[in-house]
């Protein structure tokens, strides 16, 4: 994206949001949110995961959500992918793109996806190029970089060095993920520079979970330094169910919200999005604790 003022809003609450729900929604429901959310102008949906039904019920009914929706030509939808399997299911239902995913906390990556960093590396060798052959992009995520919920701090130089890796194995983009919501601006400028040194801005992303109410002060940390990619989720849903302390992603309301203000374009119609952020709220039957959620946009009134 070259125009300055432009930023990507990579939308994950079907995935991210409904992976830490209770109950498991039926796929008629996730279509609702689904066809909300592009209303309001989303363009990039994480869609679904590809990973185990026994580890992720919430999404076991992945193949029949991403055959059956139908899309404008302007929207990409993604899914997570955590192997060779993963990757034969998603090139079974013809989306566009698919992410793999892993973490800089050795602890948490055996926690989420049952393997070493070095041997998720291997695994990727064997998931990256045939998908880029099979016609997909690929994004990447690297989790716990801000901070891991069994190992603590996380040392950026490493987790940078994974997000390289990834790049070269032929991710368009990775997105460094603040899991548990435990990031401050001082560190995100520390990371997010580490980043840029190795990487140009547009292959770097923020996935920031707003766990403990720091996620936008680090989004306008890491907009100040050039990084125009930012993961929300609507209404603030969302968590890993293999990190505990894993709470709401930053909502995409509050995030457009603040671009908006800032004179950013996202191309996001925040009234539609907040009606979205309803019907999210509806169908998954408890209240969603994204701010602008709550308060609607600011408007004066008669
Ligand atoms: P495993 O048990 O080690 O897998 O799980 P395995 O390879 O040993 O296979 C065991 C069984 O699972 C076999 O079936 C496989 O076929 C099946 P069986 O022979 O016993 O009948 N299997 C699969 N089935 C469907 N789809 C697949 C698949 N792979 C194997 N892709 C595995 C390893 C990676 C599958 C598992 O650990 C898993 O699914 N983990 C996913 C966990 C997850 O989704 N976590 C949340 C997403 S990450 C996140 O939220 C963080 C993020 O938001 C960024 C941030 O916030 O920082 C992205
Ligand atoms: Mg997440």
């Amino acid at each position: 994206m070259k125009n300055p003022s432009q930023v990507s809003v990579y939308e994950v609450s079907l995935r991210d949001g409904l992976q830490n729900e209770k109950g498991v929604l039926p796929t008629e429901s996730k279509r609702a949110i689904l066809d909300a959310l592009i209303a309001a102008g989303l363009k990039r949906i994480e869609l679904t995961s590809f990973v185990s039904p026994k580890w992720v019920p919430q999404l076991a009914d992945a193949e029949e959500l991403a055959r059956e929706v139908e899309v404008p030509d302007d929207v990409t939808l993604s899914a997570l992918v955590p192997n060779a399997k993963g990757l034969e299911r998603a090139l079974g239902t013809g989306l566009p793109e698919i992410a793999v995913f892993m973490s800089a906390s050795e602890t948490h990556n055996r926690k989420n996806i049952n393997k070493s960093i070095d041997r998720t590396l291997e695994v990727f060798d064997e998931v990256v190029p045939p998908a880029l052959e099979g016609g997909l992009r690929v994004r990447a995520y690297v989790s716990t970089v801000w901070g891991c919920p069994y190992e603590g701090p996380i040392d950026p130089a490493r987790a940078i060095e994974i997000a390289v890796r990834l790049i070269e194995l032929g991710c368009y983009q990775v997105s460094l993920g603040d899991t548990i919501g435990v990031g401050n601006p001082r560190q995100t400028e520390d990371i997010v520079r580490r980043a840029l040194d190795v990487l140009p801005p547009e292959k770097v992303a923020l996935h920031m979970h707003d766990t403990r109410g720091t996620a936008l002060a680090n989004v306008v940390t890491a907009l100040n330094m050039g990084i125009r990619d930012f993961d929300a989720s609507v209404g603030g849903m969302g968590g890993c169910p293999y990190a505990p302390g894993a709470s709401g992603n930053l909502a995409t309301e509050d995030l457009v919200y603040l671009l908006e203000g800032m004179g950013y374009e996202t191309g996001i119609d925040l009234d539609l999005l907040v009606e979205a952020g309803r019907v999210a709220e509806r169908v998954v039957g408890r209240p969603l604790p994204g701010k602008v959620h709550q308060a609607g946009p600011f408007r004066v009134r008669a």
